[in-house]
């Protein structure tokens, strides 16, 4: 059967996707992004991941979020993603925004992890011939290396953008005095950081309670979440058992185990809550962290369209009273 050629919807731009601005750059930023850690690799079918993809752009999403290791198996993501770009998405490459990601256990021996120069130029170079790009438009340092010099790794975040491979550099779950130098090094070699990209989710608060999102903000800086459904806890998914398809099924870093009862107890509170407003209790989590402009945005999963659209609709209603607030706080402390 001869595909049909790819035809981004002319709508894009006006089906409801809002924009905001990343810290004090000049780029702007989804609402709502997409990423590939999980349901894109190689155990993956590429015609649904091409669905997916699609879907997101026709949807106002130009930004995917990418890491050298996401699949499984590590790579394949990339890979995945770079045969869509190929065959589809290249003609729209300046409306992309495109990431990747190094510091994750990547291939074997001492440079295939962590935060060295070596590691990160050669993980770069391997990602973009994965993704069959010419540069990214962020690169991140994925993790804090507490044993790499900070100074060796920012200086290789630097050395990137001036070779031209990545626009913008970001990191990643970086402590916040690690994050505190880096910002300052990154300033100091007129390469500003674009983003803190943190784990920031109704059941983990640490990027508030730590005040990252507050340093990222005076550092001009945005945020962007990632698992803001908590890998598919904060959603309907789970009310019933666990549905063979599930990403706790299937294997990986989310288990059973964090299915225990005072879990489910939360999670049936807070979609009683989100019927109450209207929305499923995904669209409920993702409006919770969109509902001040702390954060620039918030990449979600999907492992189908239909996901993806139910997602989406969270940005129609992102405001909350204060009695919903209280209700949602006291569901989460149990006081
Ligand atoms: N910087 C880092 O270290 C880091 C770490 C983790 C993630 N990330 C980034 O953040 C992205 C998102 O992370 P995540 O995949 O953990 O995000 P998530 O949005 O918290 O979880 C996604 C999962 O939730 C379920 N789901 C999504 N929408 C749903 C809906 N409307 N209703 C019911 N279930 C729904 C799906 O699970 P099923 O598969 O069960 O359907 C989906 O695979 C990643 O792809 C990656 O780009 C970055």
């Amino acid at each position: 059967m001869i595909e049909p050629v790819y035809r981004a919807a002319d709508d894009r731009y006006q089906s409801g996707m809002t924009y905001r601005r990343a810290g004090r750059s000049g780029i702007f930023l989804p609402a709502i992004s997409l990423g590939l850690w999980h349901n894109f690799g190689d155990v993956d079918t590429l015609a649904d991941s091409k669905r997916k993809l699609h879907h997101a752009f026709d949807c106002g999403i130009n930004h995917f979020d990418l890491a050298n290791n996401y699949g499984p198996s590590d790579g394949s993501a990339e890979e995945t993603f770079g045969r869509v770009m190929k065959t589809s998405l290249a003609p729209y490459r300046d409306e992309l925004f495109i990431s990747t990601k190094a510091g994750h256990d990547m291939w074997p021996g001492p440079y295939g992890t962590w935060g060295s120069r070596k590691s990160l130029m050669a993980s770069l170079d391997q990602s973009l011939r994965r993704m069959n790009l010419e540069y990214v438009d962020i690169f991140y340092s994925h993790r804090y290396d507490p044993g790499t010099p900070l100074e060796e790794t920012m200086q290789a975040l630097v050395d990137i953008v001036r070779q031209g491979k990545a626009l913008y550099v970001g990191i990643s779950k970086y402590p916040p005095e690690a994050a505190r130098r880096a910002y300052e090094y990154l300033r100091e070699h007129d390469v500003p950081c674009l983003l803190y990209q943190g784990r920031y989710n109704l059941f983990n608060t640490e990027p508030a309670d730590l005040h990252i999102l507050e340093q990222a903000r005076e550092n001009g800086a945005g945020f962007i979440a990632f698992s803001p459904l908590a890998q598919g806890l904060l959603t309907n998914r789970y009310l019933e058992g666990i549905p063979a398809d599930s990403r706790i099924a299937r294997g990986g870093f989310l288990k059973a185990s964090a299915l225990t009862d005072e879990t489910l107890a939360k999670i049936r509170a807070l979609n009683d809550i989100a019927l109450q407003r209207g929305q499923t209790l995904a669209e409920m989590a993702i409006a919770w962290l969109l509902k001040d402009d702390w954060v620039t945005s918030v990449i979600v999963g999907a492992s189908s369209v239909a996901q993806l659209d139910d997602n989406l609709k969270a940005l129609q209603h992102t405001d909350f009273s204060e009695e919903e607030l209280q209700q949602i706080t006291s569901v989460l402390t149990g006081v």
